[in-house]
């Protein structure tokens, strides 16, 4: 089939690539024609695992270019909308600038029996209001909400072997035209036996901001019994261990640390409880306040627990932060827990460097006043204190003994409770995890 990817960021590049994988014709289009001079050379605009492989190998086929040119659109038959939806500023709301004007801008181009499909995460209301708008112009168009649920630094295996795909059409029914033809846009997929509901709009746009409220709300559950563990001298992970043996509780999402961040859940909660005032319905998601109020806690806890390990004060004293992305196997920056708080420590006085090996440039735009280090070793050399933010895997395998050499004392705080404690104290280390004796 033709297909069309407007807006190739975190979301929309790898829906590019994968559709193309799939055996479909793509042309993926964005404003920023940096972004696209990169994809069009087979480079990934951001790192993502998998993803450079990908588009090199499918762009060997000649199935997928890319463009800024809204108008190479024309002749496709699905259109899927895959811009940002940040939080607006100064408000908890979702702007929704961009997937507005990428449904208008593709308005002139479509033909009667097209498919506009929406993957951004948007508040509910939207697709039905976008709906209207399309057939007001094309009458034999359809708009469908068909969320995406991909996890960055897994976003190629989520987006080529999703777990559920929701299709959210106008009349809710599986009889409506959209359907046979999505259909035929994910057959790979459903001929593997991947479960396919179709709801109406609403339900559609719901799912997704339900999804993303209960992770939310399961992280700071857990960093929550974190925080009582630590008023009672008790161990969060093997809490979590103990109580995610319940498989209706599940051990999943259950890492107690400084708590989540990211380009999703933090402004979709907030996005979720805006739209639930303007609905009448904000008693309903009430406690989301306190899921994002717990979470931003972490984030206080951890700069107390530096201060707290240099012998009460920060001023001066030189901290290696190891990880700057939000997660491990990203590069995205975006409401980064690790950087928030490395922020914190320097205005407090610290003298911090910050290593990672892939978010430095991206950490470096967002907070110029930080001291970045790509070099593991020499990012510690010197320290007062090391803090693993971000669990990527060559920091949980450090060598407690070898990176003793490195430092100027022994302390290391561990925000993702990722470490063998046991192994760093016996090598002379004063180990603190969060949540943890
Ligand atoms: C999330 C959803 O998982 C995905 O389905 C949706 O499409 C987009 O938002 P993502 O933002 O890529 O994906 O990251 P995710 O893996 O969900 O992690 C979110 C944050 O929670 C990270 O900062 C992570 O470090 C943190 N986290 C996760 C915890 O603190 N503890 C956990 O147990 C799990």
């Amino acid at each position: 089939m033709r297909i069309s990817v407007i807006g190739c960021g975190y979301l929309g590049a790898v829906h590019a690539a994968c559709m193309a994988k799939l055996g479909h014709e793509v042309v993926g289009i964005d404003v920023d024609e940096r972004k696209i001079a990169e994809l069009s050379a087979a480079r990934a605009p951001f790192f993502e695992p998998g993803l450079e492989d990908l588009l090199r190998e499918v762009q060997e086929t000649g199935r997928l270019s890319f463009t800024t040119d809204l108008a190479a659109a024309e002749g496709s038959a699905v259109h899927f909308i895959c811009v940002g939806t940040p939080q607006k500023k100064g408000e908890n709301a979702a702007d929704l600038t961009y997937v507005d004007s990428a449904t208008f801008g593709l308005l002139p181009y479509l033909s009667p029996g097209d498919l506009i499909v929406g993957k951004s995460t948007v508040p509910v209301g939207t697709a039905t209001r976008l709906s209207n708008l399309i057939q007001a112009q094309e009458p034999d168009a359809h708009l469908v909400w068909n969320p995406e649920f991909l996890r960055e630094g897994h976003a190629v295996s989520d987006t080529l072997h999703p777990d559920r795909f929701v299709y959210g059409v106008a009349n809710g029914s599986e009889e409506h035209p959209a359907v046979a033809i999505l259909d035929e846009v994910y057959s790979t997929s459903l001929a593997l036996g991947t479960p396919r509901l179709v709801t109406d709009h609403p339900t559609a746009e719901l799912v997704k901001t339900a999804a993303n409220s209960f992770l939310a709300t399961k992280i700071s559950f857990i960093n929550a019994m974190a925080e009582l563990c630590e008023a009672a001298g008790a161990d969060v992970t093997r809490l979590a261990d103990a109580i995610g043996m319940d498989d209706r509780i599940g051990r999943k999402f259950l890492n107690a640390g400084i708590g989540f961040g990211g380009g999703c859940l933090p402004k979709d909660i907030r996005a979720f409880m805006a739209r639930a005032g303007e609905l009448g319905a904000d008693q309903a998601l009430t406690f989301l306040r306190e899921v994002d109020a717990i979470n931003m806690r972490r984030r206080t806890r951890m700069v107390e627990l530096s201060r707290e390990l240099c012998d009460g004060s920060l001023m001066g004293k030189r901290i290696t932060v190891l990880g700057a992305a939000f997660k491990p196997e990203s590069d995205d920056v975006r409401d980064s827990p690790a950087l928030s708080i490395a922020a914190q420590l320097q205005l407090q006085g610290a003298i911090v460097t910050v290593t990672d090996p892939k978010a430095l440039a991206n950490a470096a735009r967002r907070f110029p006043e930080l001291h970045y280090e790509p070099d593991t070793d020499k990012a510690a050399e010197r320290a007062d204190a090391v803090l693993l933010l971000t669990e990527w895997k060559e920091y949980q395998n450090l060598d407690p003994y070898e990176f003793a050499h490195i430092v100027s004392s022994l302390r290391i705080l561990d925000g993702r409770n990722v470490l063998d404690a046991t192994k760093w104290r016996a090598a002379g280390w004063t180990y603190r995890g969060l949540g943890r004796p």
